[in-house]
């Protein structure tokens, strides 16, 4: 299986996700190829006091690209083929509207559209309250175009006491559905054989 993958963050609310993600995949030695968008930058900022040096800094050896890097080798199927998946967290409207009609505006969007048209797994974890019909309609378009589509909202089943336990639920999720193996959540009933 194997162990490179692409994250991209994008400027929905809960950027939260995708920094926890950046940080288990990470400590699990995955090669992270890491595009934030403009308004991503700006809510990690926002949210988490997080900017482009203070990845740098906590994460050596990702290799964070420009959005506006088209020419990056993830934006070619030849490449990103070799890839274990391609998970967008958190994923704002926008960028799920450009990625199922196809109007590329940045490598976030592109890298998608590759991993569509190649079969490579797609993860986007979304992230709006309330959703208009435009966004259902988007996200139906996504899953029918092969994608996975997770609402950014955690269950309580494990009755979590803190919001890193809500966060790594979320987080545990997204790996479940990639088939990455994990221990960030208590599963149902998880001591029942
Ligand atoms: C603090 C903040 C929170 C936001 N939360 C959301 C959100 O939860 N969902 C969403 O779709 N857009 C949200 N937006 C708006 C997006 O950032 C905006 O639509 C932007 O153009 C998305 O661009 P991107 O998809 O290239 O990152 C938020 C913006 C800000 C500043």
């Amino acid at each position: 299986m194997s162990k490179k993958i692409v994250l991209c963050i994008t400027g929905a609310s809960g950027a939260i996700y995708g920094y926890r993600l950046l940080e288990v995949l990470y400590s699990m030695g995955f090669k992270i190829d890491l595009v934030i968008s403009s308004s991503g930058f700006t809510v990690l900022w926002q949210e988490l006091g997080k900017r482009k040096e203070d990845i740098l800094l906590e994460f050596e050896g990702v290799n964070l690209i420009p959005q506006g890097r088209i020419d990056s080798p993830i934006a070619s199927g030849s490449r990103l083929v070799s890839y274990r998946a391609v998970i967008v967290a958190p994923c704002s409207m926008s960028t799920l509207a450009h990625i199922v009609h196809g109007t590329n505006q940045n490598l976030i969007h592109r890298v998608c559209e590759v991993a569509l048209k190649e079969r490579v797994p797609l993860l986007l974890l979304v992230r709006e309250a309330p959703y208009s019909a435009i966004h259902l309609e988007n996200m139906l378009r996504a899953v029918k175009a092969g994608a996975t589509v997770m609402p950014a909202s955690p269950g309580f089943y494990h009755r979590p006491k803190s919001m890193e336990e809500l966060v790594d639920f979320m987080v545990g999720k997204v790996l479940d559905s990639l088939r990455i193996e994990h221990s960030l959540y208590r599963r149902w009933r998880e001591d029942d054989p």
